[in-house]
């Protein structure tokens, strides 16, 4: 991995303040592993105290919304989580997509709210079972992505990750071999370069996910062109995240 490697857990719908003390020790050992960037998306509720509790590690969010204010109840804009301390956002993650019906062109417009409000960005995509199955994962996912990503804009390459997460492994302990996964990287790399040029598109840094724990974490982080890992269940403790930490530094 020539760029800086980047391990973000995803918290997902988990956890209340007592869900601080894991954020607080991984954020004092991540200060000790300088060559690894460490984030945590805890859930909107603990995104400040997180941010409070952060010396090292970086903070975000796992959505937002595309409007920027206004009626629209339950929701939250890029700029009350940039607010609250965030300095990223995940955008088209699975579970929005098929939980909450989020097209790839909502995605975009995300995309274009969250950097209006100066935020780095986390761009998801998969794909399902039976797509892999029929041969069609790389088609589908590059697909996905044009439709998701936005137009070039200032800074691609330090403010845009985009987390490859086959669906069939998000959460079953199953994982795609090191060879598709470097397959995938290489076809989501050639895009960004096509559509954001060599130098930014390059620099963008390919995230994994489905399934990385601290034993596996090895030998999926050094696959080609995987720049990091997106991690769910395995981010919940501060032992088993900081475990797959250590495997990237
Ligand atoms: O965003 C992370 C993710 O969906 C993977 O979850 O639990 O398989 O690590 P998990």
């Amino acid at each position: 991995m020539a760029l800086r490697p980047f391990i973000v857990g995803n918290w997902k719908m988990n956890g209340t303040r007592a869900m601080l003390a894991e954020a607080r020790a991984i954020d004092r050992s991540a200060q000790r592993l300088m060559k690894v960037e460490v984030a945590l998306a805890p859930p909107y509720t603990l995104i400040h105290a997180v941010h409070k509790e952060a010396e090292q590690i970086g903070v975000g969010a796992q959505d937002c919304s595309a409007e920027s204010d206004g009626a629209f109840t339950g929701d939250v804009s890029a700029a009350m989580i940039a607010d609250a301390g965030a300095k990223f956002v995940i955008l088209g993650h699975s579970e929005r997509r098929q939980g909450h019906g989020e097209s790839d062109a909502l995605v975009r417009a995300k995309a274009d709210a969250a950097l209006e409000a100066g935020l780095k960005l986390i761009v998801c995509c998969g794909e399902t079972e039976a797509t892999r199955d029929a041969s069609g994962a790389e088609a589908f996912v590059v697909r996905q992505l044009e439709g998701s990503l936005p137009e070039p804009f200032e800074g691609v390459g330090e403010r845009l990750s985009v987390a490859y997460e086959p669906i069939w492994a998000i959460g079953t302990g199953r994982t795609p071999t090191v060879d598709d996964i470097a397959a995938m990287h290489r076809a989501i790399r050639a895009l960004l370069v096509e559509r954001y040029g060599e130098e930014e598109g390059g620099a963008v840094r390919i995230l994994y996910g489905g399934s990385v724990k601290p034993d596996n974490a090895r030998e999926l982080l050094g696959a080609d062109e995987v720049g990091g890992a997106l991690v769910g269940g395995a981010s919940l403790t501060a032992e088993s995240f900081l475990g797959i930490v250590m495997a990237a530094a």
